[in-house]
Parts: structure tokens; sequence; C-alpha cells
């Protein structure tokens, strides 16, 4: 299997299986608990039609959509995601360069492994800093410093990580940062030998925006879910998020909102975003996929606030189906991961440009000329109405 023969997030998914050592490719494929809000995230999309017009002069389709003030070419944006440099060498450095070239919006997380300030300097695109509220003050402080500093676009604050989801797949693959050297993970690593010799050859893995202040992560091996689990402030709350935007000053999206209360309350704290997300069905299994909430969340403050739905994404056609039902566009995690893990920057264009060639194909068949022209007189829902 080869790169130009992946048409579909499941060919990119099968690729990076095949390419990467067990562990890194189960924590990235992996989810919490019995993986049934993993699974729903994209199975709501198919309890809902679309209801296409035609006859409509769709010669010249606009994709773009606004969020946060910034215009992107395509109504979907690289969501922030941990670790990148374990998935292909080039790591962060790859998915922003791709989005660049796609003109989307690129998240980097505060797990990341490239600073802030390089990304900062090397890249055009909308930048969005993903923060995690540390119980080290200085570190969550020195976060948002760096980023007003190198000229980011927009924070968004991960409220869905109070404690670390159960990745159980994770306690069966020993999977950590960075991995530990075990006589089973030395196995996988020299059963991909690719990976291996660019892992231990190239540049240190280092968790950059961290690695000054904390050890854990980078120098001292542990999960994801335990780092959430002793590194993060559990205390956290409103106020603290408030706090959070003011220091920052710039457009504060909320990450992991799932309920109609907790988005008014984003609005009344100042937030211009929110991502309407269950972490990729990481954290609690069991909660809502973001699609399914939609609609009642668009219904509460569509119009104050950014709405992003996050996660499930895998087809243009599920873009579709959430800019139908209100959301402002769209973002998504292994979407661009499995491809960046198959085939580096390349792999994420690949992601990419099959994403930008099913919205355009769907639009053209919907009638739509751009996503205004999208909304819920195009969609049906399966079952019991919910219009
Ligand atoms: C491997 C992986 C690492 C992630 N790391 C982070 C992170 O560091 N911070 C964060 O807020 N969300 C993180 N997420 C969640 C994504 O930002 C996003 O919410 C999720 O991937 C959306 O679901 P999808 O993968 O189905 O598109 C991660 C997701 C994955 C798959």
């Amino acid at each position: 299997m080869k790169l130009k023969n992946c048409n579909n997030t499941s060919d990119f998914r099968e690729l990076a299986r095949r390419r990467l050592p067990g562990p890194i490719f189960h924590y990235i494929d992996g989810a919490a608990d019995d993986e049934v809000t993993y699974r729903r995230n994209t199975q709501a999309f198919d309890d809902c039609d679309l209801v296409p017009n035609v006859l409509a002069g769709v010669e010249q389709i606009d994709m773009s959509a606004v969020v946060m003030g910034k215009k992107l070419d395509m109504p979907i944006f690289l969501s922030p995601t941990a670790l990148q440099r374990l998935f292909h060498y080039q790591g962060e450095r790859a998915v922003a360069r791709a989005a660049e070239k796609f003109g989307t919006l690129f998240g980097i997380s505060s797990l990341g492994t490239v600073s802030i300030e390089e990304i900062g300097e090397s890249i055009s695109t909308p930048k969005m800093f993903q923060l995690y509220f540390h119980k080290d003050k200085g570190l969550t402080n020195a976060m948002i410093d760096r980023c007003k500093e190198a000229n980011f676009d927009a924070v968004a604050l991960t409220v869905d990580t109070i404690v670390g989801g159960n990745r159980e797949r994770d306690l069966v693959t020993g999977f950590t940062s960075p991995p530990r050297l075990t006589a089973r993970s030395l196995l996988s690593f020299a059963l991909h030998p690719r990976w291996a010799l660019n892992y231990f050859l190239r540049e240190k893995f280092e968790l950059s925006q961290l690695k000054d202040h904390v050890q854990e992560g980078t120098d001292i091996s542990l999960s994801v879910s335990e780092y959430f689990s002793t590194m993060l402030d559990q205390s956290m709350d409103w106020q603290d998020a408030e706090a959070v935007r003011k220091r920052w000053g710039g457009h504060f999206c909320l990450k992991g909102i799932m309920s109609v209360e907790d988005a008014r309350r984003a609005v009344d704290i100042g937030a211009t975003a929110i991502m309407v997300s269950n972490h990729g069905g990481r954290q609690l299994d069991g909660s809502r996929a973001p699609f399914d909430q939609l609609a009642e969340i668009v219904d509460a403050v569509g119009g104050s606030i950014d709405v992003i739905c996050d996660g499930g994404i895998r087809r243009g056609t599920h873009v579709l189906k959430a800019l139908s039902a209100g959301a402002t566009a769209c973002s998504g995690g292994r979407f661009y991961l499995y491809a960046l893990a198959a085939a580096g920057q390349p792999g994420v264009e690949r992601a990419l440009s099959n994403m930008r060639t099913e919205i355009e194909r769907d639009m053209k068949l919907m009638g739509a000329r751009s996503i205004a022209d999208l909304g819920r007189h195009n969609l049906r829902y399966r079952g019991p109405a919910r219009l």
C-alpha cells in the first residue's frame, strides 16, 4: 500500500498501522474504556441525511469559513494533537506547512514537540495554541506569554482533561512519552526499522513547551493519561478560564464544551469560540458525540460565538452535515494524524487535498455555492424529528 493509493481516512489509517510500532499506532487510534464514544463520533453522521438542491449554478464554489476573525480557505482545520514527532520525524513542522499550503488553521498542543517560537516564526497560516492548565502556574503563564511574543492568533484552553481518560490500549501496550525502552517496545521498534532509525538518529525527542519547567514527558517517561492526572490542575474553574482569557487578551476558545449551559458560560466569560468536542472519545466514554450535540448548542449560542464541530470527521459529507446544522467550521485530529504517520508532510497534504476535493464535489452535488447556502433545510434526521 502506497500514499498514492490513499483515497480516504481508512486508507491512511491502514498505512499508519503498517508503518508505526504498535504502541504508537494504538496511542493515536485508541480511545477511552470501550471506545463507544469514539465510534459514535463518526456514526452520528450516519443518522442524518443530506437533502440536495439542484440547478444552482455551481461552477464556482467558495468553501471559505471565518473562524475567530481569520478567513480559512477550507471549512475544516487541524485540531491540536500531542507528540507529533513520535508519529513522524517531521512532526508539527509537516502538519503546519501542510496547513499553510491549504490556507487553513493549525493547532499546536501544549504537549507539542516543536516550539511555539519556531512555529510562530516559520508559519504564516493562522495558528492556535492549545493550553493545558498546569498546577505549575509559572508554566501555564509562561506558555501564554510565549504565544503573545510569537504572535499566535488564538489560544484554546482544553477543559475536558481534568483527569486522564482510561485509555486501555495504552495500558496494554505500555505506551509512554517518551517511549520506555523495554524488551517489548524494542521489539516493536525493530519490526519498524525506518521509524526506529528516524526516532533514534534524528533530533532528540522533547516536549518543547514544557521541558524547561518539568521533566515529565521529556526525560521521565509516563503515559499521557498519568500526565493529565498528576500535572494538570483539577481545581480549574470558570474564574481560572476567564483569567487565562484576560492574560492572553486575544481570540480565546474553550475546547471540550459539550453542554448548552457551558456554551452559554463560555459566551459570558468572553470566549470567541468553542470547540464542541469530547477529545476524540479519549476522555469520558459514554459522552455524547459532538455532531449529536451540535444543533442545540448552535440554537443557544450561535451568532454570539464561533461553534466548531470537533471529532469523528472522516469525510467531506461529515463537514457538510456539521455546517448544515450550524457549525461555523469543523476540526479533526486523526484524519490528518494517520496521514502524518503514513507519509509525513506529503501525507498530510494528501489528506487535506482529499478532504478539499470531497467538500467541493459534495457542495456542488448539494447545490451550495458557499457555506452560507447550507442550513437545516438540507438536513433530515432519521428517527424522531429533532429540528
Ligand atoms: C493522538 C492524539 C493526540 C491528541 N492530543 C491532544 C492534545 O494534546 N490536546 C488537545 O486538546 N487535544 C488533543 N487531542 C484531541 C484532538 O484535538 C481532537 O479533539 C480529536 O482528535 C478530535 O477527534 P478525531 O480524532 O476523531 O478528529 C488528541 C487526539 C489524538 C487522536
